[in-house]
């Protein structure tokens, strides 16, 4: 009505199908949007906040991984996995490095008189790590690390071990490369790990369920060609034993610094 508009102001279409009072309620609402901008801005910043407090209060790791891993591997370790322990870390002596020692589960598989020292990422398997070696009264030097960068001087260690860790290393290549610097000439390196397939259909099913996997399983790939960068590392693999479980090959073995 041309009574209740202001002089300059007539009713019109806009040809949008707005009409003027609503594009001046809509003036009014583009009024409150750098107010709805600053208050995103606030609210962002808040959450941010909270989470990186949270960050600091709780150390990354994978809390419940580490809860249910013993009772998860219990029957495969009666079955298997326990006598491969045995055949690997039982071979160490002297200066050995465990890495990835996730619950302490190889701690009853080696010799008495040996010196051991374990790293893991995750504060949340390190704590188990040390209950376990506290209750089979083991002495280990239990170090917050990674297989990327090894806070160890060159050839320090006369043995290193790791079982079923390097399907979930960020880097293999890097982490391989690690154990070795840290290896004395001569010295020996025990593995345990879960493999992909040579070929076949099982090969094709690990590469492909392995990107939904490795988020679920705290960064485990099914399909590692693990033996392989092991040599490609320049190690000597001097003995192998593969098994062909249902859904994945499970390697074992033992390879050698090369002496020059
Ligand atoms: C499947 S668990 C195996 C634990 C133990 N070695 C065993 O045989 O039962 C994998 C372990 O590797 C550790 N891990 C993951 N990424 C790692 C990395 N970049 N360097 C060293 N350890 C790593 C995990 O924290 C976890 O403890």
């Amino acid at each position: 009505m041309a009574g209740s508009c202001p002089p300059r102001c007539r009713n019109f279409s806009t040809g949008f199908g707005l009409r003027r009072e609503n594009i001046s309620k809509m003036g009014r609402f583009r009024r409150l949007i750098p107010v709805l901008i600053g208050l995103g801005l606030v609210a962002g910043w808040w959450a941010a906040r909270r989470r990186a407090g949270r960050n600091r209060r709780q150390p990354s790791g994978h809390r419940w991984f580490a809860a249910v891993y013993d009772l998860a591997t219990g029957r495969f370790e009666n079955r298997m996995l326990g006598r491969l322990r045995t055949e690997v870390a039982g071979l160490a002596e002297g200066r050995v490095l465990e890495v990835g020692v996730g619950t302490g589960a190889n701690f009853p598989h080696y010799p008495a008189n040996i010196r051991l020292v374990a790293i893991d990422p995750d504060p949340f398997m390190l704590r188990r790590a040390k209950r376990r070696a506290r209750a089979l009264g083991r002495e280990v030097e239990l170090v917050l690390a990674s297989a990327e960068a090894l806070p160890f001087r060159d050839h320090t260690f006369d043995t290193v071990v790791a079982t079923l860790v390097f399907c979930s290393v960020a880097d293999l290549a890097r982490s391989l490369a690690e154990v070795r610097r840290v290896l004395r000439p001569g010295g020996t390196f025990g593995f345990i790990e879960h493999v992909r397939a040579h070929a076949g259909l099982l090969a094709q099913v690990q590469d492909a369920v392995t990107p939904v996997w490795r988020r679920v399983a705290a960064g485990c790939h099914l399909n590692r060609q693990t033996v392989e960068a092991i040599e490609a590392a320049g190690f000597d693999v001097v003995r192998l034993e593969e098994h062909a479980l249902p859904f994945m090959p499970l390697v074992a073995g033992i390879a050698r610094h090369p002496s020059t």
